[in-house]
C-alpha cells in the first residue's frame, strides 16, 4: 500500500467551519473557563481510552513514564466516545482558545491533516531520528505519518480492523467451524443457525460508528480495488454494482443483529455480550482483544477471531498516535513522551494490554498473546494493507463523520438506493478534500 499526496490546498470549507465556530463562540458571550496549565512538571494528554482494556493499557504506560521521570505528573484526560469523535470536536475547540494540550490521541493521516493545514503541527522528525525509527517501524506506517517529506506524528501500536469476535463455546455448542466462515453465505448461514438454536441475535452492535466500521469492511470484503476506489472518492455512481452489493449485503447482517443499539457503546454492550454468551459475533478492530483478556478469557479457548468474510489477504490498518502542537505549555515532558511512546520499551508495555500489536518490528513477541503472535506474523504476510476510514486514516474527516450518520440511518431505514445517493452525493460535494492518492494494490 502507498499514499501520494496531491496538490495540498487548505480546505476552504474547513476554513469556513473554523470561522463559523469562532463567531459562535464570540456571538453567543460564552466564557470559556479552561484551566490554564503552567506548571513545568507537568504533561497533559487527551485520550479516548475508556474500556477496561484500554484504560489498562494507557495506565501501564504512564506508569512507565512515571518511573522514569518520577518529578513529573501525567494528567491523561479522557473524553469518552467512539473513536474519538467526541474528543476532536473538544481538541479544536480548545485549539480555538488558545489552550491546546501537550499532544493528544489521533489516527494517523487524514485525521492530521485539518492541524497540519492549519499549521498547528510541528515535525517530529527529530524522534523519528532519535529513536532510529525508520529503521524499525513499516514502510507502510512510515508514509502514513508524514506530510510534505516530513514526520507529524509518532505512531504507538497498529490495530487490525477487519475482525469478527467470537464466542468459542457457542459455536462449539452449536458445531459452526470459524475456519470455514470465509465468505457472507457461509456466515450468514451460521447466523441462521444459531437462531434456529434459539440465539436470538447471533450479531451484536452498537451505535452508528460501529455499523460504519462493519460497512467499510463490506466494501474491503468487494476487492481491494473497490476499497482503493472509495478512499480515492472515486466512488461516485449511486448505481455501482460494488456499492449496492455491499449495502445489500449489510442489510441482510442486520437482520441478525441486536435493535437496543441506540447508544450503545462496543465495549460495554456490544462486546460484553459476546463475553457473557448473549450473542456470537461482533464485527470491530483488535482493540476488543484487549477487553476479552481483561474480562479473563482466553484467546482460542473462550473467544476468538477471523477475518470479516471475503477479507483473509487484507489487513485493515488503524494506528493510534500522538504529535507535537505549536506553542504547548510543557515541550521537555512531550518530547519525553514521544520518545517512550515509540520506543520498543514503551510499545511492548502498551500494546500485549491493548489488543493490538507494536507499530516496530522488532517488537517481543513472547510479551503478547496467541492472537497478537499470529497477527504479528499476518502483519508481515499478509498482502493488501487498507487504510481504515472510520478511525480517520482512509479518507477525508467530514466524510468519515457523514459516513457514520448515513449509517445510522440506514440502521434505521434499510433503504439502498437512498443510502448509495447520500454516500455518493457527498463524495462528489468534498471531491477537492480528497488530497491523498492510495494505492493498495
Ligand atoms: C479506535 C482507536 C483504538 C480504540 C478504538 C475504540 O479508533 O484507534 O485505539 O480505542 O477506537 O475506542
Amino acid at each position: 500500500m502507498k499514499k501520494k499526496q496531491i496538490n495540498s490546498k487548505q480546505f476552504l470549507i474547513r476554513g469556513i467551519a473554523i470561522g463559523i465556530i469562532i463567531t459562535i463562540l464570540i456571538g453567543s458571550g460564552i466564557y470559556l473557563f479552561f484551566s490554564s496549565k503552567e506548571e513545568a512538571n507537568l504533561l497533559v494528554i487527551y485520550h479516548w481510552w475508556s474500556s477496561a482494556g484500554e484504560a489498562k493499557a494507557l495506565n501501564e504506560l504512564t506508569n512507565l513514564f512515571n518511573e522514569k521521570y518520577p518529578d513529573e505528573i501525567v494528567e491523561p484526560i479522557l473524553i469518552t466516545g467512539g473513536p474519538g469523535y467526541k474528543l476532536r470536536e473538544v481538541i479544536k475547540t480548545l485549539i480555538l482558545a488558545k489552550e491546546a494540550p501537550d499532544t493528544f490521541q489521533m489516527h494517523s493521516t487524514y485525521e492530521a491533516k485539518p492541524y497540519f493545514d492549519g499549521g498547528l503541527l510541528q515535525p517530529v522528525d527529530d524522534i523519528w531520528k532519535l529513536n532510529n525509527l525508520e529503521k524499525v517501524i513499516p514502510k507502510v506506517v512510515q508514509s502514513m505519518c508524514k506530510f510534505e517529506g516530513h514526520y507529524y506524528e509518532v505512531p504507538i501500536n497498529i490495530h487490525r480492523v477487519n475482525l469478527v469476535w467470537y464466542n468459542k463455546q457457542i459455536l462449539e455448542k452449536n458445531d459452526i467451524n470459524p475456519d470455514e466462515l470465509n465468505n457472507w453465505e457461509a456466515f450468514f448461514n451460521a447466523c441462521d443457525k444459531l437462531e434456529a438454536a434459539g440465539v436470538k441475535y447471533p450479531i451484536q452492535i452498537s451505535s452508528g460508528w460501529t455499523a460504519a466500521h462493519t460497512f467499510e469492511s463490506i466494501i474491503a470484503s468487494q476487492g481491494i480495488s473497490f476499497y482503493e476506489d472509495w478512499v480515492n472518492g472515486k466512488v461516485t455512481s449511486p448505481e455501482d454494482p460494488r456499492l449496492l452489493k455491499s449495502l445489500e449485503i449489510l442489510k441482510k447482517y442486520l437482520t441478525y443483529t441486536n435493535p437496543d443499539y441506540g447508544d450503545f457503546d462496543w465495549w460495554n454492550n456490544a462486546i460484553a455480550r459476546i463475553i457473557s454468551g448473549e450473542g456470537a459475533f461482533n464485527i470491530m478492530g483488535d482493540w476488543a482483544n484487549g477487553d476479552f483478556k481483561d474480562a479473563g478469557m482466553e484467546y482460542n479457548k473462550d473467544y476468538g477471531s477471523f477475518p470479516v468474510p471475503g477479507t483473509k489477504n487484507m489487513y485493515g490498518l488503524c494506528i493510534d498516535t500522538f504529535q507535537r502542537l505549536k506553542n504547548i505549555n510543557h515541550p521537555k515532558n512531550l518530547e519525553r513522551w514521544l520518545q517512550l511512546v515509540s520506543s520498543k520499551e514503551g510499545q511492548d508495555a502498551f500494546n500485549p494490554i491493548k489488543g493490538s500489536i507494536s507499530a516496530r518490528i522488532d517488537t517481543n513477541a513472547s510479551k503478547y498473546d496467541s492472537y497478537q503472535q499470529s497477527a504479528i506474523l499476518d502483519f508481515l504476510v499478509i498482502k493488501y494493507m487498507f487504510p481504515t476510514v472510520v478511525h480517520g486514516s482512509g479518507a477525508p474527516e467530514s466524510f468519515k463523520f457523514k459516513l457514520t450518520e448515513i449509517m445510522s440511518v440506514f440502521m434505521d431505514e434499510l433503504d439502498i438506493t437512498q443510502t448509495a445517493n447520500d454516500l455518493t452525493d457527498y463524495t462528489k460535494e468534498i471531491s477537492n478534500e480528497y488530497t491523498i492518492v492510495w494505492e493498495l494494490d
